[in-house]
């Protein structure tokens, strides 16, 4: 045999390999590309951004004293006008169960959990959020109309996860107010 025997990348059929590969690479490329696109824009059109700041709290002695003791959950109207909930998530539920709020008026929940991750998503809202041990959610909201919304917890937590839900009740804003000058922490728990 006196012909030399191609290098094996030189072949035909490996020229065509190569062609067709770099094509894949080009399209798993434009691909990702593409996620990191519709990744931005859905997170600055919905302005999905960290929380500016991290407050820590002791998962342990949560139910003991400070904020998020029994009697210091639900709705509170501020000095300012807005109104503050807090909550605390926990296997299997919520405290309070059912939130009441104001229409037209800026919301703040504050929420905390003494054993494990739950959820915070309120239906029909973009508030979606993790309740971590030793943190304090802060998740502000605004609800044009009145009605009720969902609120399912929507991270494993046990066994009873899918039982652990809460609502929130948006009513008229002159109503509330009326509520809050009897109560200073209201709620929709009957
Ligand atoms: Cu709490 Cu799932």
């Amino acid at each position: 045999m006196s012909e030399e025997t191609p290098a094996i990348h030189e072949t035909p059929g490996a020229r065509v390999a190569a062609r067709v590969e770099r094509r894949w690479v080009m399209l798993s490329l434009f691909i990702v590309a593409l996620f990191v696109v519709v990744a931005a824009f859905a997170g600055i059109h919905q302005a999905a951004m960290p929380q500016a700041r991290v407050e820590t709290i002791s998962p342990a002695r949560l139910h003991l004293g400070g904020e998020f003791v029994e009697t210091n959950l639900g709705s509170a109207v501020e000095p300012d006008g807005s109104v503050t909930v807090r909550v605390v998530g926990q296997q299997y539920s919520f405290t309070p169960q059912c939130m009441l709020v104001p229409t037209d008026t800026l919301i703040t929940f504050r929420a905390a959990s003494p054993d494990v991750i739950h959820g915070f998503l309120i239906e029909g809202t973009n508030v979606n959020t993790m309740l971590v041990p030793g943190y304090v959610s802060v998740i502000a909201a605004r609800f044009d109309e009145p009605g009720e919304h969902l609120m399912p917890c929507h991270e494993f937590c046990g066994v009873g996860h899918e039982g652990m839900w809460a609502k929130v009740k948006v009513i008229d804003k002159a109503e509330f107010l009326k509520m809050a000058d009897l109560k200073p922490r209201l709620s929709c728990v009957e």
